[in-house]
């Protein structure tokens, strides 16, 4: 049963589009020439000059439900949905939500799913999204699952590593923060070892990668742990710094030993090399200074743009078969 997508249960067919009607649960359910799919769609709709964008997704919607906080994600996710004539509906807060009254997560999707074409879900639980593909007959994205995955956050890193350095293979990536507690971190990690790029990985120990995960992207290309971002500085094309995931410590006496542990400064980053680029999944607490902002390195904004367009492409390939960019 594995490529079927919800609609074609039934039947076998030859789908040119790998996302039409499947679940975005983990970054590791796609191969490499699905994101490289994603990825040329994606320049093909950044180019296009079609004046009939505004009508691909017209009369379809998007079910969004946010059981934890978010901006970038939830809101890049609605601007890419009215962008293309369709609409969102859901909560931003599950306390406004019948969550609060103690309505479980499964009703929860069995009811969004009557109003919805698609559904996003983001909740601490991992697991969560799993659940609720399972549950749900329409496809779910999921927009963050406690400290598991957040999968289109890594479509829209990798894209912008693309765009920025037209290459992934033979990279030099330091990834640098809070490796344990932080999803977009697993998630992107997973992307990248469908690629072959060279990683550094830096953290204070107590927030070093966990040890199944890093098993497994450390037998699929080369992995390396670090302490200190001086140890590796020199040899980077790209730095992915996260932000200490305090929400996520079961004791908050474990997040006052690393706070402010790390910061990436403008000093530091003039002694990497020429091209450089410091990219952050945002909200960033204190590890990037602002003074960073207006450097040649930051690339952290061009992400958050790339977000809109990156969603805008997975949500027609998601609810839309023949999702195809024409110049016209
Ligand atoms: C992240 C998240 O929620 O996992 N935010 C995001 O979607 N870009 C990162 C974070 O909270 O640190």
């Amino acid at each position: 049963m594995m490529n079927l997508n919800k609609r074609n249960q039934s039947h076998i067919e030859v789908n040119l589009n790998p996302f039409y009607q499947k679940d975005i649960i983990s970054i590791k359910d796609f191969d490499r020439s699905d994101l490289d799919h994603l990825f040329s769609v994606t320049n093909g709709f950044a180019r296009s000059r079609n004046k009939r964008v505004g009508e691909i997704l017209q009369g379809k919607i998007l079910g969004m439900m946010f059981f934890e906080p978010s901006t970038r994600t939830r809101l890049s996710f609605e601007a890419a949905m009215a962008s293309l004539g369709g609409i969102s509906l859901g909560f931003a807060d599950p306390n406004v939500s019948a969550t609060e009254k103690g309505e479980n997560l499964s009703d929860t999707v069995r009811t969004m799913e009557q109003y919805a074409d698609a559904l996003i879900l983001r909740h601490p639980m991992e697991g969560a999204a799993r659940l609720a593909a399972e549950i749900s007959e329409i496809p779910v994205i999921n927009g963050g699952s406690g400290s598991e995955e957040h999968p289109t956050q890594a479509m829209l890193d990798l894209y912008t590593i693309l765009r920025e350095k037209k290459r992934i293979d033979n990279l030099r990536i330091a990834v640098v923060g809070d490796l344990k507690y932080g999803r977009t971190i697993y998630s992107l990690l997973y992307a990248l070892s469908k690629y072959s790029p060279r990683i550094h990985l830096v953290s204070p120990p107590p927030l070093r990668i966990r040890s199944e995960a890093m098993l497994e992207v450390g037998s699929m290309m080369k992995v390396s742990e670090h302490e200190s971002l001086d140890e590796v500085i020199s040899d980077l094309d790209v730095i992915y710094v996260t932000r200490i995931q305090k929400e996520r410590f079961p004791d908050l006496q474990e997040y006052e030993k690393v706070r402010g542990s790390y910061r990436v400064n403008k000093k530091i980053l003039e002694s990497g090399k020429e091209g450089l680029i410091i990219m952050h999944p945002f909200p960033r607490a204190d590890e990037i200074p602002r003074e960073v902002d207006s450097t040649d390195y930051q690339r952290y904004f061009l992400q958050i743009k790339y977000g809109k367009l990156i969603r805008s492409v997975l949500l027609g390939l998601v609810l839309v078969k023949n999702f195809k960019i024409r110049n016209s």
